[in-house]
């Protein structure tokens, strides 16, 4: 892998998912009515008060055909949802996937129906396709699942046991019935998740924070954004000494990513941050083994603010929007940091690291410092993998987030649930400041075994550094991979965040 991220301009490029050229060509179009396709996806639903029984739910659907499919699905046996089964009316194929019954927002049961159809279809040498939304269920969010479920990564096989299967793939998508907003959103956020889900599931030999910059900075120069890469001597000129700490023990240097974008109203700026380990060993205070792998996700909240900066390099969002992305890795070795070692972050603040796998809260710490005193942001939002202990309070369907300020508290909470990204707030008990009080440094950078509310206290850590700032922090550590909330892929990852983020930017002037 090495070898090859020398050979040629941009070569990563080639790690792309058939997925991304697909979806930057297919041709999209809505429909009042039920266009002619050569293939169909529809959703089936159980009828209300009769057990068993089941409908197609799909308005536009001509009645001649729902009386055929329905009648098909009888002679075939069916009395109950069957499997995602497919069809045959004419020339007409149609695929029938089954709608969650549980109690989600429709923007989910749409993206959970489109990843199962993208089961299906992938297979299938489907010319055009048309998705029909259900009576509630939009059929943009169909499109946006069928996305999710389409992303395959090959470039990490053998050439030759590629699957390239996206001349099977549809020239033509048609939104039939109820779609939310416009399809070309929807287009770019197939693009943006892709390229984010990307970065997600590299390896970290392939995927290091210099590789890291460099796809930043090819993808800003593509799309028109400015882009800034500083490395450690810089870093230590600005005063970054937490975040420098972190990738000591590494020969990869850590690389602070800043893109910006331009926003219709110049004077108000938002800044998103993303923690960015391209791996986390832990360090000195080593990770067991099992499952040590999965550390290299640990740049997903990274991942998912680059997918952000390049989604709203395609719809200008109306203020300036700042990303910021502390790539490092966390390596253990004789230059790593040790337990016990004094940092001084940009803030002034110093910090005793009593472990160096609580590295996430020292790199975010003087980006958000920056963030708050280079750019006096109307908000900062910053997201990260930050720590194990929010799987144990709220799992891996949704994220948890803490915040200092109950404007964008709610701001936040209802963008994501329009995104139909779960999102739950945690407290930030004021009780919890005195935890991470240091006896030696002015801090410390976890609080002592008696404190059982981990993900509180990360939190906590980071508030001291986000000034009087309106700052909120997601913890995708539950959610950023194998997330098992409805409508995202069951594993790998899962680009969470990445829409709740574009979202929060374009939508932000309204929302005040
Ligand atoms: N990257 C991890 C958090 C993590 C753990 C993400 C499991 C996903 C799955 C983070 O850097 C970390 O190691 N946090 C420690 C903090 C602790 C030492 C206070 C943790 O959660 O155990
Ligand atoms: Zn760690
Ligand atoms: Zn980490």
């Amino acid at each position: 892998m090495q070898q090859e991220q020398k050979t040629g301009q941009q070569a990563w490029k080639t790690f792309l998912p058939e997925l991304f050229n697909w979806a930057g060509q297919v041709k999209l179009s809505v429909h009042p009515d039920c266009p002619e396709s050569h293939h169909h996806l529809l959703m089936l639903r159980e009828k209300k008060d009769s057990e068993g029984a089941y409908e197609i739910d799909a308005p536009l659907l001509p009645d001649e055909q729902r009386r055929q499919l329905m009648q098909q699905m009888t002679e075939l046996g069916y009395q109950k949802i069957p499997e995602p089964v497919t069809l045959r009316l004419g020339d007409s194929f149609y695929t029938l996937v089954s709608q969650s019954a549980l109690d989600l927002s429709d923007v989910r049961k749409a993206r959970q129906a489109g990843l199962d159809g993208a089961r299906i279809l992938k297979n299938l040498g489907v010319k055009s396709l048309c998705l029909h939304a259900g009576e509630q269920v939009p059929s943009s969010g169909i499109l946006e699942g069928l996305g999710l479920g389409l992303y395959q990564l090959t470039g990490f096989r053998n050439q030759s046991g590629n699957n390239r299967v996206s001349q099977q793939w549809p020239e033509r998508i048609m939104l039939a019935g109820n779609c939310h907003g416009d399809p070309e959103e929807i287009r770019t956020s197939i693009l943006a998740s892709c390229l984010s889900r990307l970065l997600a599931d590299a390896p970290s030999d392939w995927l290091n924070p210099e590789q890291f910059a460099k796809i930043a900075e090819d993808m800003s120069a593509e799309q028109g954004l400015s882009c800034r890469i500083r490395k450690r001597a810089e870093l230590q000129d600005m005063g970054m000494g937490a975040f420098i700490s972190v990738g000591n023990g590494s020969v990869c240097e850590p690389h602070l990513i800043e893109i910006q974008i331009k926003g219709k109203n110049p004077d108000k700026t938002m800044v998103l941050v993303g923690k960015g380990l391209t791996f986390d060993a832990g360090g000195v205070s080593l990770k067991p083994s099992l499952g040590m792998d999965e550390m290299k996700y640990d740049m997903c909240g990274g991942a998912a603010v680059l997918g952000a900066a390049y989604y709203l390099s395609r719809h200008q969002p109306p203020v300036n929007v700042v990303c910021l992305i502390g790539a490092v890795e966390n390596l253990i070795g004789s230059t790593s940091t040790r337990p016990g070692d004094i940092v001084r972050s940009m803030s002034g603040k110093t910090i005793e690291v009593l472990n160096t796998d609580a590295e996430g809260r020292l790199v975010l710490a003087d980006l958000l410092h920056y963030a708050q005193s280079q750019w006096k942001p109307e908000a900062v939002v910053d997201v990260a993998t930050l720590t194990g202990a929010v799987l144990y309070a709220l799992g891996s369907i949704g994220s948890a987030f803490v915040s200092n300020d109950r404007h964008l508290a709610s701001y936040l909470r209802n963008t994501a649930e329009s995104a139909g990204e779960p999102l739950w707030e945690l407290p930030l008990w004021p009780e919890l400041a005195r935890e991470v009080r240091s006896e030696l440094a002015d801090l410390k950078n976890i609080a002592g075994s008696a404190v059982k509310a981990g993900t509180l206290v990360g939190g906590t850590f980071l508030r001291e550094f986000a000034g009087s700032v309106p700052w909120a922090h997601i913890d995708i550590a539950g959610t950023a991979w194998n997330c098992k909330g409805t409508g995202y892929p069951a594993s790998g990852s899962s680009a969470f965040i990445l829409k709740t983020l574009a979202k929060l930017c374009l939508n932000y002037e309204s929302a005040l």
